[in-house]
């Protein structure tokens, strides 16, 4: 698929991205014995920046901050408890689709060398990045590397392939917190693209389905965040069921689906807390097999 769209890069840096690493920091160094500690991302957020999320999440009940700031994490952990099990059965490409600031590349365990690393996101977000991680001064590991694509007008596959991607070889794949700024179209061409890759391959995605009141706390993060994601112009536009997800994922070409249910994730990861942190169903997560 070739796609080729006239806005390619015309937008700001993702400001959900900065919130995502925001959220990130404050679950690692605010919420008691947290289920991952990433205190990187959030340095290379600008202090402008930082004080327009704390002013967001000012507007958030305790319960819905609380439920926005363990999703963020529990994507994460997700995938980091996925890294050993692929390294050992030889995987060493691993795929960051819509990374925003994400710092894994920066953070593997001490065998993450024998893996190469690709950030993929839009050239917008990703120069962005590029620049705030010199302004920090940091250096970017070898075996990290960037790749620019728009999901929306450009092409996924061509984009790895340019940054050393290779295709004959498994990866392992996260899309966290993209499917639901896209359109079906660029979702599904995504997909279809991410089932071609080889067995031994999996994509670790997560989505949103329609809000429907049923959980208050749930649809006051939706109510809230909506309304700053329009602002920013990175609106909800790509909302699907769990059965439309599957059929979506099948359809691709995908041979297998596992769904990670949010209960199963609580009694996994949230059992026996006293501080009642738990998951809710904002986002769902699943990881898909080639
Ligand atoms: C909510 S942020 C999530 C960032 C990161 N995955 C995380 O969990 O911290 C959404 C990310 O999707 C990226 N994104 C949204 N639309 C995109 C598009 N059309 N092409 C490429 N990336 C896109 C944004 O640039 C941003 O980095």
């Amino acid at each position: 698929m070739e796609k080729n769209g006239p806005d390619v890069g015309a937008r700001e840096p993702s400001f959900t991205a900065m919130w995502c690493a925001w959220a990130r920091n404050t679950h690692a160094t605010v919420h008691p014995s947290p289920i991952f500690s990433d205190t990187r991302s959030v340095q290379l957020i600008p202090e402008q920046a930082l004080e327009r999320v704390a002013l967001e999440m000012g507007r958030f009940s305790q319960e819905a901050s609380d439920a926005l700031i363990l999703l963020t994490a529990i994507r994460h952990r997700i995938l980091a408890d996925r890294l050993p099990p692929a390294h050992e059965r030889g995987v060493r490409q691993l795929v960051i689709l819509g990374a925003g600031l994400d710092t894994t590349g920066f953070g593997l365990p001490e065998w993450g060398d024998m893996w190469h690393v690709f950030e993929v996101d839009h050239p917008a977000t990703q120069e962005w990045k590029r620049q705030r991680i010199t302004d920090v001064g940091w250096e970017v590991p070898p075996n990290l590397v960037f790749a620019p694509c728009d999901f929306e007008h450009q092409d996924l596959l061509s984009a790895l392939t340019a940054a050393g991607f290779e295709r004959q070889l498994p990866a392992l794949v996260s899309l966290f917190g993209v499917i639901i700024y896209l359109t079906a179209d660029a979702t599904k061409a995504m997909l279809t693209e991410l089932a071609a890759l080889a067995p031994g391959s999996e994509v670790t995605l997560t989505y949103e389905s329609p809000p429907d009141g049923a959980d208050p706390v749930v649809q006051e993060t939706y109510d809230k965040v909506s309304p700053v994601v329009d602002a920013t112009g990175e609106s909800f536009v790509g909302y699907y069921h769990e059965s439309e997800m599957e059929a979506l994922v099948r359809a691709a070409g995908f041979p297998n689906a596992i769904h990670h249910p949010i209960d199963e994730l609580n009694a996994r990861y949230f059992a026996g807390r006293s501080d009642r942190l738990r998951l809710r169903t904002i986002e769902r997560l699943l990881t898909a097999v080639c």
